[in-house]
């Protein structure tokens, strides 16, 4: 049968990191030993405590349905978490959802109109655009995607020629920031960069927000994954408790990506309306996850800082390493990511044929190729250029994988 799709599935591409993962995953099956630069995922167990609360939930019987935007005690779990965040919510301000992916999907369908939508007031005859949002770039992978799902328009401000930082780009901000912007995505600290940003940018993105009546979605899903600085929740600002979403997950931070298991918290009207995609889309998060999920928010501090502290150690290594090979990164001051400069006169690259797609993306398939080293490329970010290398990986890993991509000539 010739099947025809819907429009909006072909406004989307397959990430990028598909490609890699797929020729890590051919090398891998011809006995080749790749290092696995390319997760975004924690390489610990997740902490046993949180195990033993899943175990327990399903020997309880908590193995049906559950109340379609989450148990009342994740729910309390939740919104203590946010209050010690310095965030003002009820449980009726909140959604739990089988991870933050899915939160997100959520708020940008329940937020972006597209190009058929209503057409803003005041905005003339002239055919409309899908609703604007700003993405800061690098951003992460799917807000792109969720955009274009939704149908909605992008604008991009670029952070990556200053160290990935926002205040410097404010400028360019307040130039993209308008009445027509509809959402503005920030996400700190920040996948790929690991950025954090400071106070003084965050009080600039309140003001545009404020100024031009903007929604805002906060991913905070490495807040709790930061190095000796302490990251300020954007909805906690003055003016942005009820244009705020903040976003959290439990798959970073308690190595939980495969439970599936996030949040997000709203002005309880937007908890409203996305409550009816949520429960005709995935009725609710699974039922035994979101008790462990109590667990996790209530006894594993001193986990969360272990890992916290092993990634911190590994970062440094890892700094270290490239600076010992002439190599400067922008130090990330959390998530467990990091951005390499792809290095224009790269030998390897030179010698190979690079065709027409960016020098990022040749980097990343030539080092995963030569190197047996698996990276993401910048572009997938909308930032060519770099390449994203994850930290989650042991210290024995990391420094194999730097030595791999000196030998070969790609540093
Ligand atoms: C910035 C960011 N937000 C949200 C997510 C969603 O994570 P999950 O769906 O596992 O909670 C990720 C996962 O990689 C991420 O990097």
């Amino acid at each position: 049968m010739n099947l025809d799709f819907a429009e909006r599935v072909g406004r989307v591409e397959p990430s990028a990191t598909i490609a890699i993962s797929n020729l890590s995953a051919e090398l891998e099956a011809d006995g080749v030993d790749v290092v696995d630069l390319s997760v975004g995922e924690p390489d610990f167990p997740t902490p046993g405590n949180i195990v033993q609360a899943g175990k327990e939930a399903m020997d309880a019987g908590h193995t049906g349905y559950a109340p379609s935007n989450g148990i009342p005690e994740l729910k309390e779990a939740i919104v203590d978490k946010l209050d010690a965040d310095g965030l003002d919510h009820t449980t009726d301000e909140i959604i739990v959802t089988p991870g933050g992916k899915q939160a997100l999907y959520e708020v940008f369908q329940t937020l972006i109109d597209g190009a058929d939508g209503p057409r803003p007031s005041g905005s003339g005859t002239e055919s409309r655009s899908g609703d604007e949002v700003v993405l800061l770039d690098p951003a992460w992978v799917s807000y792109e995607a969720m955009t274009k799902l939704a149908g909605g328009s992008i604008s991009r401000v670029d952070t990556s020629g200053h160290g990935f930082q926002l205040k410097p780009v404010l400028d360019d901000l307040a130039e993209t920031v308008s009445d027509e912007t509809e959402l503005l995505v920030v996400n700190s600290p920040n996948n790929p960069t690991g950025a954090v940003y400071s106070d003084a940018a965050l009080e600039g993105v309140r003001d545009l927000a404020v100024e031009h009546d903007v929604a805002v979605i906060s991913d905070e899903i490495y807040k709790e994954v930061v190095y000796d600085v302490s990251p300020t929740s954007l909805g906690s600002l003055d003016g942005m408790g009820d244009r705020t979403i903040t976003l959290n997950g439990f798959s970073k931070a308690y190595s939980m990506t495969g439970w599936r298991l996030g949040y997000f918290a709203a002005p309880e009207d937007l908890v409203g309306q996305a409550g009816k995609l949520h429960s005709h889309s995935v009725t609710c998060a699974t039922h035994f996850v979101q008790h462990a999920g109590v667990e996790a928010l209530r006894n594993t501090d001193d986990a969360v800082v272990e890992m916290r502290d092993a990634f911190h150690e590994r970062r440094d290594m890892l700094v270290d390493l490239f600076a010992d090979h002439g190599k400067d990164v922008a130090v990330p001051d959390g998530a467990f990511y990091m951005m390499l400069p792809v290095p224009e006169d790269c030998e390897a690259l030179r010698a190979s044929e690079t065709g027409d797609e960016p020098v990022d993306q040749s980097w990343c398939e030539g080092a995963i190729e030569d190197a047996h080293v698996a990276t993401v490329p910048g572009s997938a970010f909308g930032t060519p250029g770099f390449a994203r290398l994850s930290y989650a990986a042991s210290a024995e890993r990391l420094r194999e994988g730097v030595e791999r991509l000196a030998d070969e000539g790609y540093l």
